[in-house]
């Protein structure tokens, strides 16, 4: 008996093949076979669908670049490397051998940079939750405490007090840089006078040593300006502190948020053509640390704890098509294999998506579903690509940065990720879960055990 072939209902639609729209010509690019030079389809054969790939190469280049824009820029620069950012071991430890100190925000988080051996000397510990235990060891461990509020203040002061401990604390300050709605819920706030009553209390305290000033001032910034205002507020600051106490702090940490390459859902034009490059994010910090008017060898030290504008590009994910379909009003849709619970970002960003074999030139405006049995799980709500059939593959790209620390098993497992080494090799960096994985931290009460 011979078997019918696969077939979908025709439908009429208008072919704009190579047509201009207003952005430029045709918004469907080459497909992508291959990532620094490893065919996707060897990946996925090898290491299966869907699979994320991140590039070392590009890591150290991301951070080579930035480290040398801002050391021309400033004399004294160091980076931080935002392990919220994607937490992945591999990953970090590159970020590691390229000097990166670690930015953690929970004692999860430090205890993860500990085990890379990151000495306590070199970790930021930020974040509003750090529990008596957290402190007493980033305290003993000599890392850089960064507060957060008066209560963590007073922990900090009473634990020094208590276990006889001398603690190197910097405040996170919070402050209005002109881009609305403001961040003002983590630190002290700079306007009001909160940050400088927390300096006066900490310089009063003998078992305090104030060595810093912290500000994040957000998130996918796209405002060099929020940059310098908030970079000349700490160095005035800092320039407050040495007056008023004599003392010269040993840092200025202006926190992450730069604009990565990913273009924001509502962003009409795409992110290459309207974020900053991250030399102007630099011009603008470097004008505004003029502020500090120090002698040279006063200087203190910029960190950077630069989180997706580093590894955003780094980061690819493979996925499978499953399926054709069309909804109730004609549009097509696809369902790929890798669905919101891995792909958390495409709640914000609309991800390049390519495919990654060749294909006719014909395009269609499809909607992207994952594999969930929920109705939140669009990858896409709409974009133009060729067509594609069941068992062709696609490639979602600038996913290196959120996803694989957000993600979560939730209907599907979490699925392999690779990395793709300087030297062309492939290594498994974080394995698929499976059943037993997931369940071994369960317990079902005795009399719930089945008989039967
Ligand atoms: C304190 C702090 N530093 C650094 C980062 C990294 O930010 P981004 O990935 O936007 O550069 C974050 C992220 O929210 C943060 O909260």
């Amino acid at each position: 008996m011979t078997s019918k072939k696969r077939y979908e209902r025709p439908v009429v639609t208008k072919h704009y093949s190579g047509f201009m729209n207003k952005i430029g010509t045709s918004s469907f690019s080459k497909p992508m076979k291959e990532i620094d030079g490893v065919q996707v389809t060897e990946l996925v054969e090898k290491f299966g669908s869907p699979l994320f790939i991140i590039s070392e190469r590009r890591i150290r280049q991301n951070q080579r670049n930035a480290y040398r824009i801002f050391k021309t820029r400033y004399p004294k620069v160091q980076f931080a490397w935002s392990y919220k950012t994607n937490y992945l071991n591999a990953v970090c430890s590159v970020f590691h051998q390229e000097n990166s100190w670690a930015e953690v925000v929970s004692e999860f988080e430090y205890d993860k940079a500990r085990a890379l051996g990151i000495k306590g000397d070199n970790i930021i510990f930020n974040g509003p939750d750090k529990n008596k235990s957290a402190l007493i060891k980033a305290i003993k461990e000599k890392s850089k405490i960064h507060i957060d509020h008066f209560d963590e203040l007073y922990d900090i002061i009473e634990i020094c007090d208590s276990e006889n401990l001398r603690a190197k604390v910097a405040i996170r300050v919070n402050m209005d840089v002109g881009v609305y709605p403001k961040w003002d819920r983590f630190g002290f706030n700079y306007e009001n006078g909160e940050a400088w009553q927390a300096i006066k209390r900490i310089v009063s305290n003998k078992n305090l040593e104030l060595i810093g000033l912290h500000t994040h001032i957000g998130t996918y910034m796209m405002s060099t300006e929020a940059y310098r205002i908030a970079a000349s507020k700490l160095a005035s600051l800092a320039r407050s502190i040495k007056e008023q106490f004599e003392i010269i702090i040993e840092y200025i940490d202006l926190g992450g948020g730069f604009a990565s390459h990913n273009t924001l859902l509502g962003q009409y034009l795409p992110a290459e053509e309207t974020i900053p490059s991250i030399d102007q994010f630099a011009d603008a910090i470097s004008s505004g640390l003029f502020e500090l008017n120090f002698r040279q060898d006063e200087l203190p030290f910029l960190i950077l704890e630069t989180g997706r504008a580093l590894v955003d590009d780094t980061g690819y994910l493979v996925s499978t098509v499953l399926a054709n379909k069309r909804l109730s009003d004609g549009k097509k849709a696809l369902i790929i294999d890798a669905g919101v619970n891995i792909l958390f970002t495409g709640f914000w960003y609309k991800h390049k998506i390519t495919p990654a074999q060749d294909c006719g030139l014909h395009t269609e405006e499809a909607a992207i579903f994952g594999p969930l049995c929920m109705n939140i799980d669009v990858v896409r709500e709409s974009i133009t690509l060729p067509l594609l059939k069941k068992g062709d593959r696609v490639v979602i790209e600038y996913v290196g940065a959120y996803d694989m620390t957000q993600w979560m098993q939730f209907i599907t497992l979490r699925p392999n990720v690779v990395m793709i080494m300087e030297d062309g090799s492939v290594e498994l960096i974080r394995q698929a879960e499976t059943l037993e994985y997931i369940t071994q931290r369960e317990l079902i009460p005795e009399k719930l055990k089945s008989k039967s």
